[in-house]
């Protein structure tokens, strides 16, 4: 269903006492309003089974940042799926662009994955976007729907009840530099165009398509009043409580 969900991704960062305080902050910051969105939080792996039952209860959800595609295995370091799982975890973002570049993750690698998180019952945040010399050549349309054709075009339809799109320029993350508002709904209008001739109205509709890269709290509002963007997965700004709940409120 198409929901409006806001993501924080915090990638490498935040122990575990720091997990635990940043929750607890994020829990009493939330108080007392009703957000009009999911509101999800992605800290790393060791941190996961402590931060879902420190969330039970709330309306925060609690997301794994990647997953292996194996279900079990000699895969020294890797995690499977039914580990996440096991700590209550449903929901894994899958393709992000910092996996595809500094862990040579390709699009047969993320299909094997979504495959498998779909499988077995999880939500996939997926995400993909151009690079800066793609969009300076006027190429951002083809990279991302090779993107989406690739990994997700296989998909049943009713798979697609278990997917979240990230649109995230890779230009944009972590720079400081955000696509405009029109920039992020061109391209989400595009995508929600590419399912819907491939699939169907229903399935492009009910589709949530965040998009990430430097959303703050003075340019989330602008960002996700946008027809076609359904809020954000936020990377910077998620480390910080007070950053965090503003974007949450402007979804
Ligand atoms: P950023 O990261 O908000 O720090 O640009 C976004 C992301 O990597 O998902």
């Amino acid at each position: 269903m198409r929901q409006n969900l806001v993501a924080g991704n915090w990638k490498m960062n935040n122990n575990a006492e720091q997990t635990a305080d940043l929750i607890g902050d994020l829990k009493s910051s939330m108080e007392g309003f009703e957000p009009n969105c999911r509101v999800m939080i992605a800290p790393t792996f060791v941190n996961l089974a402590a931060a879902a039952p420190n969330t039970e209860g709330t309306i925060v959800e609690v997301a794994a940042q990647n997953m292996h595609q194996a279900e079990k295995g000699a895969y020294t370091g890797e995690i499977s799926v039914d580990m996440l799982k096991s700590v209550g975890i449903q929901t894994v973002i899958l393709g992000h662009s910092e996996r595809r570049t500094y862990f040579k993750e390709d699009d047969a690698l993320l299909k094997a994955k979504v495959t498998t998180a779909l499988a077995n019952g999880m939500e996939v945040i997926f995400c993909f976007g151009e690079l800066l010399a793609e969009r300076k050549a006027g190429n951002h349309f083809t990279v991302v729907e090779s993107q989406l054709k690739n990994v997700l075009f296989d998909l049943f339809s009713d798979q697609w009840k278990q997917i979240v799109l990230a649109y995230e320029p890779v230009w944009a993350i972590g720079t400081g530099e955000t696509a405009s508002p029109e920039q992020a709904q061109e391209m989400h209008s595009f995508i929600r165009g590419l399912v819907n001739t491939k699939y169907s109205e229903t399935v492009a509709n009910e589709l949530t398509i965040l998009y990430g890269g430097s959303v703050k709290p003075d340019n989330a509002k602008e960002i996700f009043s946008k027809e076609d963007v359904d809020g954000g997965l936020i990377g910077g700004a998620s480390l910080k409580v007070a950053d965090f709940t503003a974007i949450i409120q402007a979804c």
